[in-house]
């Protein structure tokens, strides 16, 4: 059986990724799966931070070779494992070529010890999160309902789908003001995307506009871990539920490390 990638990625930026990525991972890691998060908004890592944890390694360091993949792995809350990234926007870990070989066949076998490997991206259509996305062939494309988010989520998801024909998509509405809203946005969506890119988006549900995620920034205390529950936390509780009842078997193991290489390797011939 295999392991289940699920990318959450967007077209516009400050949606929700982050915040549903490392919450959706508390989740279901409380529910007992076996969660890997990965942070791989390189460059401008989010989720040690919204996670309340301070990792002494990241992503970044494994790429240069100047820490192993257990000394980078950071258990988190309920037991969740984090690949943290850097946020000092540099670059340089891609030219060492020397290190790779041997980082992506130990985070490849890492990988294969989860249930779920939920890679959390930064916004819109870099190189890197195509690979990304396109690796994890499970999309999260969070939209939030504005005019421009939904603009965007349509043009990255069809910049997505370009690069790995077989990818499912599902769309999670954000920060909607009610379940119409959410449903109607949904609705609108899902007719796009069959009639102009003959695809079924699968419908993930919505987060309400909640104030207490915001605060649980602030208190670097996962949303879903306050008591009692706001209501963003019960929704992505629920998601959370839902997919890992949902339950698959699973694609492979060694994605996201596999995508790392394919990263380099176009990031060398470029330079
Ligand atoms: N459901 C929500 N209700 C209210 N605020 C939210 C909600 N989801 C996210 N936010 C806020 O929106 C901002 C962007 O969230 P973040 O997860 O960092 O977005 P992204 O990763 O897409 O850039 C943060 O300040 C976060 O607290
Ligand atoms: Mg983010």
């Amino acid at each position: 059986m295999g392991v289940k990638y699920l990318a959450v990625s967007s077209g516009k930026g400050g949606v929700g990724k982050s915040v549903v990525a490392v919450n959706l991972a508390v989740a279901m890691a409380r529910l007992g799966e076996r969660v890997l998060l990965v942070d791989a908004d390189l460059g401008l890592g989010a989720a040690a931070v919204l996670l309340g944890v301070d990792p002494p390694h990241t992503i970044q360091d494994l790429l240069r070779g100047q820490c192993g993949v257990d000394e980078a792995a950071f258990a988190g809350p309920e037991g969740l494992c984090l690949l943290a990234s850097a946020a000092d926007g540099q670059t340089d870990y891609w030219l060492r070529t020397d290190v790779l070989p041997d980082t992506v066949e130990a985070l490849a076998g890492f990988e294969s010890g989860f249930d779920f490997v939920i890679v959390d991206t930064g916004a819109g259509i870099p190189a890197a999160t195509v690979d990304f996305v396109s690796a994890a062939a499970d999309l999260i494309l969070v939209v939030t309902p504005e005019p421009t988010a939904i603009a965007d989520a349509y043009a990255a998801l069809k910049v997505f789908l370009g690069a790995a024909a077989g990818l499912q998509p599902r769309l999670l509405v954000n920060m909607a003001d009610s379940a119409a809203e959410a449903a109607e946005l949904h609705r609108r969506f899902a007719e796009l995307a069959r009639r102009f890119l003959g695809v079924e988006i699968d419908n993930l549900g919505f987060i309400p506009l909640d104030r207490n995620v915001r605060e649980a920034s602030k208190r670097q205390v996962p949303l879903v871990c306050g008591v009692p529950a706001p209501p963003a936390a019960v929704a992505i509780t629920r998601m959370a539920s839902g997919l890992v009842a949902a339950g698959g078997d699973g694609i492979g193991s060694g994605l996201f490390a596999r995508a790392l290489a394919q990263r380099q390797a176009a990031w060398v011939s470029s330079t």
